[in-house]
């Protein structure tokens, strides 16, 4: 008898054909999202999972699996697992690092240009009939050559976001944790680290790549919009959390700053209803690491993991290794 795991949301049909070779797998191809009980209940009898982000790995449902080995999450922020817990109660986590890092970049610059030259926004208006003539003032937005780019988070995904920047001419100022080697920041555009208050006073453009947790929980709100330029562009590519719905919604009503583009919410797939009635946002479904071949990598990375972690106990992206 092979060992049974649970594959928690729809998956590429060749992922599943690899993890059959090791395991009895339970899929989930409906991508019915479970609710926690129903993900306990499935998770019952099963030594890991490959999870996605948007499965809530805590104490509480760990208490309630005790057979449970290995969680591999096909993502490389894991917000959504409490590792912790995770280590407590003997189960390895693992993440999908670095396939990701180019692709979402990638994506980061898509919604950076969108948001700052008002694409959506004017692709709207001209597909609902308004576009009768050329106007010298139509869709004004503002430049992203030549401007100051600030990064706040400046891991690997920040730093190619930053290296991106260099064909833009563009300065880079970034705010981490730590501040990185010379080198690293030669590689990244020349970025000068600087505080999260001088970025915000000083970036015509800040991209939100900093990892979610209590301490990075509405790095954006009020007072920090308060701080940006006006005219000045906020995307968000992390997660929902980091930013202060409310408060960015107050600031883009009164056009406080120019425009915001959002791949992430707070509730996501739910995101605050009062977004759809402003014309300065962009808004995509979480898309960032959505191309073809590195939503492929992502699940074979975390096939890989799980593999790993079952047959060998030692995952590659190991969260929690002893
Ligand atoms: C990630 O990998 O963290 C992406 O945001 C997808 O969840």
């Amino acid at each position: 008898m092979k060992p049974a795991i649970l594959v928690t949301r729809a998956i590429f049909p060749e992922v599943l054909t690899k993890l059959e070779q090791y395991f009895e797998v339970e899929s989930n191809q409906d991508d019915i999202i479970f609710s926690p009980t129903e993900l306990a209940a499935r998770l019952k009898g099963k030594v890991g999972t490959l999870a996605t982000a948007s499965a809530r790995i805590n104490t509480e449902l760990l208490q309630q699996v005790p057979g449970l080995k290995m969680i591999a999450s096909m993502a490389v922020g894991y917000d959504n697992i409490d590792v912790p817990a995770c280590t407590a109660h003997g189960v390895m986590a693992s993440n999908t690092p670095e396939v990701l890092n180019e692709t979402t970049a990638d994506f980061g610059w898509a919604l950076l240009m969108a948001t700052a030259r008002r694409v959506t926004e004017s692709e709207h208006w001209l597909r609902a009939g308004h576009w009768t003539k050329w106007r010298y003032d139509s869709f004004l937005g503002a430049d992203v050559h030549g401007a100051t780019l600030g990064i706040i988070g400046m891991g690997r995904i920040g730093q190619a976001i930053a290296r991106r920047s260099m064909g833009f001419d563009m300065k880079v100022v970034y705010h981490n944790r730590s501040r990185l080697s010379a080198e690293q920041e030669a590689y990244a555009n020349n970025a000068l680290y600087v505080s999260k208050e001088e970025l915000l006073q000083q970036a015509d453009h800040v991209v939100l790549v900093l990892p979610y947790s209590v301490a990075s929980h509405h790095t954006i709100a009020a007072a920090e919009l308060a701080m940006m330029k006006p005219g000045a562009t906020l995307v968000n590519l992390a997660r929902g959390g980091i930013v202060d719905d409310q408060a960015l919604i107050a600031a883009l009503r009164e056009h406080r700053i120019a425009a915001a583009g959002l791949d992430v919410f707070e509730n996501e797939p739910k995101f605050h209803p009062d977004f759809l009635g402003l014309s300065n946002v962009v808004l995509t479904p979480h898309i960032a690491s959505a191309s073809e071949a590195t939503r492929r990598a992502m699940a074979n990375r975390a096939a890989d993991n799980l593999i790993a972690g079952l047959t060998e106990g030692k995952p590659r992206d190991w969260l929690n290794p002893p």
